[in-house]
């Protein structure tokens, strides 16, 4: 799944997780995990993501490369938010490859700025459980905190709108070159006008993809 921040990747992705009965890999969630845990990888992505820069491709490579090696990964997998350069593309469809594997489908989730800018801006995460809201959508029930554990919600560091703007940027100058790459490569590429409810959205999404 590709498309730029806040396109609806990871909402999407989680569903289709589930309604397929496969693993959904986020990078950023991954790297969001070591941050946490704070993990020498932590400690080096987080000088990129704070910024809303991209963390080095080979270190991105090796982190997939590690979750689709996995036995969980070996019945399908959904990949969100990889690759996004034209070189984590290379390294991973050669990886592939060499394991006689290949995409089925690759979605890009387009959606106008202003629109992608209002949903990152009204996300929220608790502190202590990760539980997701977003104001505009699903506000918590307990206002400010969590409605499950209590905890506070906060935005993601890289939800603020100096960071969001860059995210963008990076976006156009990074990763809008593979839309090209791979609307010219073998592997199946479809767009998706990721505009509307989320159910809206998904219906479209099953449209042009469903459990293979
Ligand atoms: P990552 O976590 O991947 O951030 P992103 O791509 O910027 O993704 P978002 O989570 O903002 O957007 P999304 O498209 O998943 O939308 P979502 O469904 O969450 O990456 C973070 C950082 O990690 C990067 O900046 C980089 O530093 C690093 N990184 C990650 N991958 C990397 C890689 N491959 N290479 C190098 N570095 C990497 O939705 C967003 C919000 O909108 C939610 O609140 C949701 O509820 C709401 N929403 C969704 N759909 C709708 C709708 N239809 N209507 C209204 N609201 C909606």
């Amino acid at each position: 799944m590709l498309g730029p921040p806040g396109a609806g990747k990871g909402t999407h992705g989680d569903r289709l997780a589930e309604r397929c009965g496969i693993p959904k890999y986020a990078t950023g969630d991954i790297l969001r995990e070591a941050v946490r845990n704070d993990t020498p990888l932590g400690r080096e992505a987080k000088q990129y993501m704070d910024k809303g820069e991209l963390v080095p491709d080979d270190v991105v490579l090796g982190l997939v490369r590690d979750v689709l090696s996995s036995p969980s990964a070996k019945d399908g997998f959904i990949l969100d938010g990889f690759p996004r350069t034209v070189a984590q593309a290379e390294g991973l469809h050669a990886w592939l490859a060499d394991r006689g594997m290949s995409l089925d489908v690759v979605i890009y989730f387009d959606a106008p700025e202003e629109e992608l800018i209002r949903r990152v801006a009204g996300r929220r995460v608790c502190v202590g459980c990760g539980m997701i809201y977003n104001v505009h959508l699903d506000p918590s029930a307990a206002g400010e905190l969590c409605e499950r554990c209590g905890g506070r919600l906060e935005t993601r560091e890289d939800d603020k709108a100096e960071t969001v703007r860059n995210r963008l940027r990076v976006y156009r100058d990074s990763t809008e070159p593979l839309l090209q790459w791979y609307a010219t490569s073998s592997t199946s590429f479809r767009e998706l006008k990721a505009v509307g409810s989320v159910d809206e959205v998904y219906n479209g999404l099953l449209t042009l993809v469903d459990c293979l």
